[in-house]
């Protein structure tokens, strides 16, 4: 049966560029596993966008001499090329800064106001003297006083990944001079978190979570457990979301607060999006927030946990509903949030500021999508902290993509193209041989089908590199080579099961490596596409201002997730290989680029 699934991808601050962990973290898997779903037949929306406020942003503005807007656009506008390049294929990326989702940021927080989960206290804030403003989050830095760490920053502690107010950190420290600030008093409105953990998020979180990753929903237990406290929702900060409360104007709504909800702003506007395109209704979002057999699954890092499990539970709860006049339905929380762990560089933390990464667009100019993207699914942090490491990217390259799944689609195709008059050769009659191979390939897709729908990705391909490597095997064992020369049928048939047994695994590998499957798709002889294709728009809203954003053609549900039905005779294009294999000098070449 098609299920509705919104796959929500973490909104990466507009004020940085994006690197390998980034996309091992959230946007890899959540594309793996949104094309996984298309193929299988259900209906997919997966959105994301720029996180473009706060204070990630004004401080690397401030540095850069240039207005948030600015900076938020440039980088914006360098997310849309990468995810494109490498094939992430969101139906819609937007931003936080169109008019749709400051509408909507704002009707959640006015939900929220009036159903009385929010209320206001006055209290002391970081003030800078010598400025004159305040320095909420990122501008102040300290020591943590969970796991002293002595870079913590003011929003979260980036080593123990605490939650943190910049007036818990020891020793705080200006961003903008380093000089120690001081404390005001100023007003801000708070979420009250200890009454929506009463209203149902504790029941929530302690019920059918089973399906779960240990680590994400032990840390959200464990974070409400401890007794949750009322968290300030506004800042002192002209870059950003106007509080809705007349008397507010210098005040803007917290960019947590208001992030989290682009899931549900971008979902109204990828259906306003389509609707005006002529296609589908304008509330067809509602497919995924309102109808609760709808899965609405997140994919973020580890340090994103708490806002996942649960902040942004608590803001889904406490509105109840939103732009929906039945009474009897209910915003939709999250059924997992599958986060991932870390990914390292060369057994060091990737830091940005130290230049201590492989920066994606980068990668993209020297290496094929697909080979990254292989390379960042195998190791993936699913579980644990993994490494980059350029040896392993090199190796697993040539050993896997190019040497057995290269080869095999390789080896037939070509044999098949000259051999047999470029077409799909008429098989004799099955051996058993024959029979088991292409059986075995069968039950894969049911298998790595559940792996991947249980967000198990590098199980997943390791399987269908496993297939692929049984089917060398057989290839090897057959010899259609040595078959020809004494009977041709025996080698048309070997051929057939090949070709069968890659068309199978073409549909299998597609999620994690599209562009050759697409390509493979094309060489088999086939007309169409597997996928729907990326592109960048750009969008004029109501009040005249404009925004591009990345959007898919069309959200696809294609029932395709099934084996090879290949027909003799089909005509085949002429095949050219997958992979390029890669010198083992670009190890010292890379790590060399690396040290600077
Ligand atoms: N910008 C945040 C980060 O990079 C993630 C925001 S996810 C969202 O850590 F859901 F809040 F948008
Ligand atoms: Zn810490």
């Amino acid at each position: 049966m098609s299920e509705n699934i919104l796959v929500a991808i973490a909104w990466p601050y507009a004020s940085a560029k994006i690197h390998t962990g980034n996309v091992t973290g959230s946007h890899l898997p959540g594309d793996i596993f949104a094309r996984y779903h298309r193929l299988a037949g259900d209906r997919v929306l997966m959105v994301s966008g720029s996180d473009s406020h706060g204070t990630p942003v004004t401080v690397v503005a401030e540095r850069e001499g240039k207005s948030p807007k600015e900076t938020f656009e440039h980088y914006h506008r360098g997310f849309l090329d990468l995810f494109q390049r490498l094939g992430i294929s969101y139906d819609l990326f937007t931003h936080t800064d169109t008019e749709n989702h400051h509408q909507v940021a704002q009707d959640f927080f006015t939900a929220l106001l009036s159903k009385k989960y929010l209320y206001r206290e006055v209290q002391e804030q970081m003030y800078a003297e010598k400025q004159g403003r305040f320095l909420p989050d990122r501008y102040v830095e300290g020591t943590c006083p969970n796991c002293a760490y002595e870079a913590a920053r003011g929003d979260q502690c980036d080593h123990c990944n605490q939650l943190l107010d910049p007036q818990d950190l020891i020793n705080p420290r200006s961003k903008l001079d380093g000089s120690t600030p001081v404390l005001r008093k100023t007003e801000h409105f708070f979420l009250d978190l200890p009454k929506l953990a009463e209203a149902g998020l504790t029941d929530w979180l302690n019920e059918g979570k089973d399906h779960w990753r240990p680590n994400v929903i032990n840390f959200a237990r464990k974070y409400v457990g401890e007794g949750l406290q009322g968290r300030p929702i506004t800042r002192d900060l002209s870059w950003g979301i106007r509080v809705p409360v007349p008397g507010w104007e210098d005040k803007c709504l917290y960019v947590w607060f208001e992030a989290v909800i682009g899931y549900f702003s971008a979902s109204v506007e990828w259906a306003h999006n389509q609707w005006a395109h002529n296609q589908g209704e304008p509330e067809a979002w509602k497919d995924w927030w309102y109808q609760p057999e709808a899965k609405t699954l997140y994919f973020i890092g580890k340090d994103n946990i708490p806002f996942h499990a649960v902040i942004w539970p608590a803001e889904l709860m406490g509105v109840e509903r939103l732009y929906e006049e039945d009474e009897t339905k209910k915003l939709n929380l999250p059924y997992d949030v599958p986060a991932n762990e870390f990914m390292n560089l060369e057994a060091r933390k990737i830091s940005g500021s130290r230049n201590w990464a492989v920066w994606m667009d980068e990668a993209l100019d020297r290496y094929d999508p697909d080979a990254l993207r292989y390379y960042l699914t195998v190791a993936m942090p699913e579980s644990r902290d993994t490494d980059w490491l350029w040896g392993d990217f090199v190796r697993r390259n040539n050993d896997e993509l190019v040497a057995t799944w290269g080869n095999l689609v390789n080896r037939a195709m070509t044999f098949a193209y000259k051999r047999f008059d470029g077409q799909v050769p008429t098989p004799g009659s099955f051996e058993a041989v024959d029979t088991r191979l292409l059986e075995k390939v069968e039950t894969g897709f049911e298998e790595v089908g559940q792996l991947i729908a249980g967000c198990k990705f590098r199980a997943a391909l390791s399987e269908v590199m496993a297939l692929a490597r049984e089917a060398n095997r057989y290839l090897e064992e057959k010899g259609p080579w040595f078959q020809i020369k004494e009977n041709r049928e025996a080698a048309a048939t070997t051929i057939y099961v090949a070709l069968r047994v890659i068309d199978s695994l073409k549909i299998l590998f597609a999620p994690f490596l599209p562009f050759t499957s697409e390509r493979l798709h094309h060489y088999l002889g086939y007309e169409g596409q597997l996928f729907g294709q990326s592109c960048i728009e750009t969008f004029e809203e109501a009040k005249g201002r404009i925004h591009e954003a990345l959007c898919y053609d069309a959200s696809r549900a294609t029932g395709t997730w099934k084996a090879s039905e290949l027909q003799p005779g089909q005509a085949l294009q002429s095949p050219k290989p997958l992979f390029e294999k890669l010198d083992e000098s670009v190890v010292e070449e890379e790590l060399n680029r690396l040290r600077g």
